[in-house]
């Protein structure tokens, strides 16, 4: 296990049930965003709008850092890391991205991942209140979150400047 320090985790003074569940609540957002923005660059791909297609793409790369670092961090304060399909969809706070039933409508598809990117920033920023009042019992977790809150603001921000 890659469980921190002994001082590393005396400096962690928040209620880390509760932490915990946030962070691998988070953790499988972020692979449903994966999945779902990757399905969405192959299908941009198809319909030849390779502009959409690089985005998603990047984008989703870029959810896979974010459950990558939860999951460094989960570990370091002595948590579980989700594991399953049907498990990460049971934790998901966004289950789903809401494609439009008809695949060509590239519109719709950005308008789903705009959305999708509004239920991301929720999460962190639920995240960030909860830290909020207390930043500093757990600095390390809230720099992080931080971090990955202002890459979902940019996400949102590049998926709406397409439509
Ligand atoms: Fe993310
Ligand atoms: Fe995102």
């Amino acid at each position: 296990m890659v469980n921190m320090g002994k001082k590393g985790r005396e400096i962690v003074e928040v209620d880390l049930k509760s932490l915990l569940e946030l962070l691998q609540k988070a953790y499988a957002d972020e692979w449903i965003a994966y999945y779902a923005y990757k399905w969405a660059a192959d299908v941009a791909n198809g319909l030849n709008s390779p502009l959409v297609a690089q985005l998603a793409d990047k984008t989703a790369d870029e959810e896979e850092e974010h459950a990558d670092e939860l999951a460094e961090r989960i570990l370091e304060l002595g948590g579980d890391l989700p594991y399953g399909i049907e498990k990460l969809y049971d934790l998901a706070n966004c289950k789903t991205v809401n494609y439009p039933k008809d695949m060509s409508d590239l519109k719709g598809i950005l308008e789903a991942l705009v959305e999708a990117e509004g239920c991301a920033i929720d999460v962190y920023n639920n995240i960030v209140k909860f830290l909020g009042p207390c930043y500093n019992k757990d600095i390390k977790t809230f720099h992080l979150i931080e971090h990955i809150l202002a890459e979902e603001v940019k996400h949102e921000e590049a998926f709406e400047n397409l439509l």
